[in-house]
């Protein structure tokens, strides 16, 4: 009897293996954000009958009209797979049904208080159990604390009465999309699948190789887990080293940027990191706080890994009083001082404000009683500051430039003119060493960790 149940098991796994390598398997997207759409879209690019689901009904009528709203992605490719149909998009969620292989892509953000929400994670783990099916494959892909996928995901499936391994599968899968990176994307980055037990694994594997080039199997979920939180927490520790160092550089005399850049000719056991007015997006800032929640559960103070986070979190302010120091050079107070911020985005090339560095500056700066803060980042039309509606400048002109007594380089997008920018402003302050190829020895620029 036990022989026949585990072939019967086999069976489902091997026809939905045969199924993925055949492409003959419609996929699920739960979240069509910046990790989401872009699955979405290469799979259906592919051929393979993609449905993608959003509780957001504005992208889902933009997507249904073969539109875009995700600026790394090729608009004429949604068009064009929405058009032959292989791409659909619904808030239709009982659709799940029709899926063979489902991603979970809805964000992890944190509480006030700087506790993980994963209610996003649980609220779609709960749309995939109303309709879960023999032979189905669940992958979450948001980024999250180990345990999330065995302890929370996947008791909420298992109440439906099938059989992990057997009847479903379940793996979880970080996600490296980086947005505004021109060399690596989807189909070149290699991705890590970790299933709760080996068949959920290869299959895992299965399906991301029709999109990636590259899959590295793990042993559980829990390994892809921690490894995407290590890839994240290894970037948030070195930006605060060379934070912590850039204001130290300030106060010696010595240029940060010189010395890192020195520092990376040594062809073995060193990465370059730059400072700067700290970090942003949906990332990096937040997936150091999920691993500390967690890890105080086993009694365990992750004080390393706070202290860079605290230190990241710190730059905005020194920020300020970098832009008020400045201001204190001119007879000028700050409520009169006029201030242009260049760049939003919490990094360049993209229209992503989460968490933007910037926006702290500024929410910093009206608090402090400056009454003259606008910004200018053609990726981003508008802000809220605290209910404060703020538009950006429209052109970036000389004229424009002058009428500021500082224009800060908060966000060094590329379609930024520098060199037009430090000739007409009155005094520049850059945070990202925008700067770099065209101040030469020019006195109006104020380079963070430049210890002038
Ligand atoms: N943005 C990145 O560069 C990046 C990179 C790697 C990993 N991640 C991780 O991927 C996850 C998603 O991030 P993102 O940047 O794509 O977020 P996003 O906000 O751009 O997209 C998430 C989408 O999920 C939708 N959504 C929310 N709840 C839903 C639900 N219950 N059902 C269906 N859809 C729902 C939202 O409307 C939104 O469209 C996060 O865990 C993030 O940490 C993001």
């Amino acid at each position: 009897m036990a022989i026949k149940k585990q072939s019967v098991a086999k069976l489902t796994a091997d026809a939905l293996m045969s199924s993925i390598q055949d492409h003959a398997i419609t996929v699920g997207v739960i979240g069509l954000g910046y990790v989401g759409l872009p699955i979405a879209v290469e799979y259906a690019h592919l051929g393979v009958h993609t449905i993608g689901f959003d509780i957001d009904e504005h992208k889902i009528r933009t997507l249904q009209k073969g539109g875009n709203y995700i600026m790394d992605i090729d608009s004429s490719l949604v068009a064009s797979v929405v058009k032959g149909k292989t791409l659909e998009a619904t808030t239709s969620f009982e659709r799940l049904s029709e899926c063979d292989v489902i991603y979970i892509c809805v964000p992890t953000p944190f509480t006030p208080n700087k506790d993980p929400d994963i209610s996003y994670i649980i609220h779609s783990a709960e749309s995939v159990a109303k309709t879960l099916r023999k032979g189905q494959l669940v992958i979450l892909k948001s980024t999250t604390f180990p345990g999330t996928t065995t302890k929370y995901v996947q008791p909420i499936l298992e109440k439906v009465g099938l059989k992990i391994g057997k009847d479903y599968f379940l793996a979880f899968s970080p996600e490296r999309i980086d947005p505004g990176n021109q060399t690596w994307h989807t189909g070149n980055t290699p991705i890590v699948a970790g299933g709760v037990t080996e068949s959920c694994t290869s299959l895992a594997c299965a399906a991301h190789a029709i999109i990636v080039s590259k899959v590295i199997p793990v042993s559980s979920p829990a390994v892809a887990e921690m490894e995407k939180l290590l890839e994240n927490i290894f970037r948030s520790v070195n930006i605060a080293l060379v934070n912590e160092l850039a204001q130290l550089c300030d106060r010696i005399g010595v240029n940060i940027w010189e010395v890192v850049e020195a520092a990376a000719t040594k062809p073995f056991g060193f990465m370059p990191f730059f400072p700067g007015p700290g970090i942003g997006g949906h990332c990096i800032l937040i997936d150091p706080y999920y691993l500390s929640w967690m890890a105080r559960e086993y009694d365990f103070e992750t004080n390393f890994i706070t202290l860079a986070a605290e230190v990241n979190e710190s730059m905005p302010f020194y920020v300020r009083s970098m832009i008020e120091r400045e201001v204190a050079k001119q007879p000028i107070t700050l409520a009169k001082a006029k201030v242009l911020m260049l760049g939003m985005a919490f990094k360049k090339d993209v229209d992503d404000l989460r968490h933007s560095p910037a926006l702290k500056v500024m929410e910093l700066l009206m608090q402090d009683g400056f009454k003259n803060v606008h910004y200018h980042d053609p990726f981003i039309p508008s802000v809220d500051v605290h209910g404060t509606m703020m538009k950006s400048q429209k052109n970036l002109t000389p004229a424009t430039l002058k009428k500021y007594d500082i224009v800060v380089i908060t966000t060094d997008h590329t379609c930024f003119d520098y060199s037009m920018i430090v000739k007409n402003a009155k005094v520049v302050i850059d945070t990202r060493n925008a700067t770099k190829k065209i101040r030469g020895s020019k006195k109006n620029v104020v380079l963070l960790g430049s210890g002038s």
